[in-house]
């Protein structure tokens, strides 16, 4: 976490290659942000093009801010280098080594376990090369895919937090998920 700019980063996993965002992405990432599904437990409604277009600016500006402090990528299979979602964290409270992920996919491409692999190659990537100690996600306890991906890479479930987020027009709760840097050997092993 120095202060040097950061090169571009890919991650590879057994099937996915996850890559940094560029905006020429917009039109498979519109896939994503028009799904009224994708979008029902996230913060934002649906986007329109430009609002796919911005957010997608707006990651490669934060990922040439240095210290870098935002990992927002492109989730691809291998050999085929279109956006099928998204994967990130965000480097929050870069003293105590902590950052926030997140990650949504294509509906047509659900429950194939692509966003727990996609996952586990993040986490991989925050603890060994970013030097983090805690990677942490929230979700919405309806959300049960998002809440099955963070129990399925092994993340431990710390919290339900009881109305903490006033999201379209309701009192929401949250479920809280973490990982430490020295239980992931263990559990990254238990997954193989
Ligand atoms: C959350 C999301 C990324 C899951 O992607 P996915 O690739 O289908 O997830 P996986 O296949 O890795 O599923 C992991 C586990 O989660 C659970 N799960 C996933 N989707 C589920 C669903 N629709 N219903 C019930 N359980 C589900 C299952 O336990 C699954 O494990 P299993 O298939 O071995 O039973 C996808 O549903 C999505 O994009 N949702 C909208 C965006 C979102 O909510 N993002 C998270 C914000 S906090």
């Amino acid at each position: 976490m120095g202060d040097e700019p950061s090169a571009a980063v890919r991650i590879e996993t057994p099937r996915l290659v996850l890559r940094e965002l560029r905006v020429e992405d917009w039109p498979e990432a519109q896939v994503l942000d028009r799904d009224p599904l994708v979008v029902r437990y996230q913060l934002n409604d649906v986007l329109d093009e430009e609002g796919t277009k911005k957010y997608l600016a707006s990651s490669v500006l934060a990922a040439s801010q240095s210290p870098r402090q935002v990992y927002d990528f492109a989730l691809c299979l291998k050999g085929d280098d279109r956006l099928l979602g998204r994967v990130g964290l965000r480097v929050e409270r870069p003293e105590h080594r902590e950052a926030m992920v997140w990650f949504n996919l294509r509906r047509d491409h659900w429950r194939r376990g692509l966003a727990s692999e996609a996952l586990r190659g993040l986490i991989d990537f925050g603890f060994s090369q970013l030097g983090l100690h805690r990677l942490y996600g929230d979700c919405d306890p309806r959300n049960v895919g998002s809440s099955g991906v963070m129990e399925k890479v092994g993340m431990r479930r710390e919290a339900h937090l009881r109305e903490n987020w006033w999201v379209k027009g309701e009192w929401c709760d949250s479920f809280l998920y973490a990982v430490l840097e020295q239980d992931w050997p263990a559990l990254r092993s238990a997954q193989q």
